[in-house]
């Protein structure tokens, strides 16, 4: 560490001098005779190339030898996952290694949130019904010619996906109801919602509740700094909600979806083929129903729902996932999606 440490300064140093500057590599040097002398004699050469790769992609960093071991092994067996789910799903859906890779089926269920027993739910607004014919496919990053749909975020560590599925939510409805596209502060949601484990999970309809009455500032007046910080009570108010809209269903999500805007949803991420996701219409039957993750429905087809997820843009289909309509996918109503309102 202090070695890279003292590489990058002598690089940064010589920056303006050289064109072509040599960045400092994350590859672990004599991989294979470390691996040797760990009672692993003869690793295949496609993990390590795929692991040497890994590091350097995601500027992964290991403090001992023993956790390199214990990284690579697990990288290796996720390394079989992804192989096997993509001969298994061939053609439909496609997977990859990538951020996640060297993280344990129980690391992976620690980040996303826990799933909570569930709790009587406050009142919402009640639904006009009309019976105005939905288009067959809708998409709200480009509804008449306009975009109403903020970049992809990168929630890194934290597991504060709840507010942000909660903040683009209001990003789409400010959008949509005319005030513009901006983004809005998670970091708030995350700090300031009472009833929230912060880091470790929330409700997106505490952090609804939040911006019902206290408003929500701006990503640019409160930014976000991938951990908690002590909320602050004196930022200028950007948006605020007068209540939301609950769908009972599938169908009724389409409805609000289409009609209305983009919604929050939660489902189970605790799942390799979620968490190796890459692209395609995810459809896996095994998957469990218990809420582990927020996203947000942008629009859907046929026969899919598009999410926007908080991976970044490297993550599924350009930090995007579609996923099958109609069957419940990994219990996306097992909670009742939301909609903000204005
Ligand atoms: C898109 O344009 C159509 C036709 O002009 C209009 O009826 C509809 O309300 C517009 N949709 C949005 C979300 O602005
Ligand atoms: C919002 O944040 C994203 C990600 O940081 C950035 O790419 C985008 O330019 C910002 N603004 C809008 C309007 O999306």
């Amino acid at each position: 560490m202090l070695w890279k440490t003292g590489l990058l300064v002598v690089f940064l140093g010589t920056l303006s001098v050289k064109s072509e500057p040599i960045l400092p590599s994350f590859r672990i040097p004599n991989l294979p005779l470390l691996l040797q002398n760990h009672n692993i004699p003869n690793p295949d050469v496609k993990y390590i190339n795929a692991f040497q790769e890994f590091l350097v992609k995601y500027l992964k960093e290991y403090k001992t030898n023993e956790e390199i071991i214990q990284r690579f092994t697990i990288f290796s067996r996720n390394f079989d996952l992804v192989e096997r789910y993509n001969l298994e799903d061939a053609g439909k859906v496609t997977y990859e290694l990538n951020e996640f890779s060297d993280l344990s089926d129980e690391e992976w269920k620690k980040f996303l949130m826990t799933p909570r027993p569930g709790k009587p739910r406050k009142t919402s607004k009640a639904l006009s019904k009309s019976l105005e014919t939905l288009p067959d496919t809708v998409d709200w990053r480009n509804v008449n010619e306009t975009n109403h749909v903020t970049g992809i975020k990168y929630q890194g560590p934290c597991g504060s996906c709840w507010a942000f599925a909660t903040a683009a939510a209001i990003e789409s409805a400010v959008s949509i109801n005319g005030g513009g596209l901006e983004n809005l502060s998670s970091q708030q949601l995350l700090d300031c919602t009472p009833i929230s484990d912060k880091c470790s999970g929330g409700e997106p309809i505490e952090a609804l509740s939040f911006a019902q009455t206290h408003g929500i500032t701006s990503a640019r007046n409160y930014p976000y700094y991938f951990w908690t910080t002590k909320c602050q009570e004196t930022v200028p108010t950007v948006a605020r909600i007068s209540g939301w809209i609950e769908a009972d269903g599938e169908e009724e999500m389409a409805r609000i979806v289409g009609s209305k805007g983009p919604m929050i949803v939660c489902a189970n991420f605790a799942t390799n083929k979620n968490r190796f996701y890459r692209g395609g219409i995810a459809d896996d039957p095994d998957c469990g129903t218990e809420p582990t993750h927020a996203l947000v429905v942008v629009g859907y087809g046929p026969d899919y729902w598009i999410l926007k997820n908080t991976y970044s843009k490297v993550w599924g289909e350009r930090g995007y996932m579609r996923v099958r309509r109609g069957v419940n996918w990994c219990g996306i109503n097992t909670e009742k999606p939301l909609l903000p309102v204005l």
